[in-house]
């Protein structure tokens, strides 16, 4: 299964994509986590994608692609994979196809989760994040145990960034006008399954299991 999960910040698309990885056994790839990677590394790349991060705005294409066909060319994708987070423009979509093209096998189905915006802003200020091991929580709906710490590794949970209201609107406005024309583009190529993310988790990934049923008869 090659499968992209698209949909706006706070949409799940993360809690969705590690839910698959473990049932599925198919590796996800958040170009958002590579890049959180980076800057928490310190990297030439990490700096320069933290400069556009921290204000809510897209790292350049060209560096997005870059990573992406790096990520692809490692051994462990033959099975397929989920992007989570990419491609998230038009010039992404089309390299992506390109990059496809000349490797093997293209997309096969595009799932895009839909959310009105007042749960999107709620999702996104309440989320908290392990500094240490990235897993997520929400200070509602998926609170830790001890307020402030990881269940998994007792590491401290922090805000990221890019969740503070500011933010989340510009993230919300870069979304609609870059990233949402890719729906149609999609949906042209026969593509897109549009599933609705209200609900708990466990009922996002149910949606998402019948469609997958229902295209690859798994
Ligand atoms: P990225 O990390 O990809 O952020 P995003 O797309 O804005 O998505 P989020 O991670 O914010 O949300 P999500 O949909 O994964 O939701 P989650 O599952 O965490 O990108 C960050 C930045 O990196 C970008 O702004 C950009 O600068 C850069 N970047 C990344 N990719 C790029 C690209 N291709 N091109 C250019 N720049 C790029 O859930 C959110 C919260 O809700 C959590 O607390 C979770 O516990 C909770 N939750 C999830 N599902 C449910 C549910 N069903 N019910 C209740 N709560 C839920």
């Amino acid at each position: 299964m090659h499968l992209i999960l698209l949909g706006p910040p706070g949409a799940g698309k993360g809690t969705q994509a590690r839910m698959m990885e473990r049932y599925y056994r198919i590796p996800q790839i958040s170009t958002g986590d590579i890049l959180r990677e980076e800057v928490a590394a310190g990297s030439t790349l990490g700096k320069l994608a933290n400069s556009f991060m921290k204000k809510g705005s897209l790292v350049p294409d060209e560096v997005v692609i870059e990573v992406i066909e790096e990520r692809l060319s490692r051994p462990g994708y033959a099975r397929g994979y989920i992007l989570d987070g990419f491609p998230r423009t038009l010039a992404q979509a089309e390299a992506l196809d390109r990059v496809l093209g000349l490797a093997g096998p293209g997309i096969d189905l595009v799932l895009s989760l839909v959310l009105d915006e007042e749960e999107l802003v709620q999702r996104l200020a309440g989320r908290r994040v392990c500094e240490r091991c990235a897993e997520v929580f929400h200070l509602s709906f998926r609170s830790p145990r001890s307020p402030g710490i990881c269940d998994s590794c007792g590491g401290p949970l922090v805000q990221r960034e890019d969740d503070r209201e500011e933010t989340i609107r510009r993230r919300l406005q870069v979304y609609k006008s870059e990233t949402a024309p890719l729906i149609d583009y999609y949906r042209r190529e026969g593509k897109l399954k549009e599933i609705s993310a209200v609900g708990n988790p466990e009922a996002v990934k149910e949606r998402i299991d019948q469609v997958l049923k229902g295209s690859f008869g798994l």
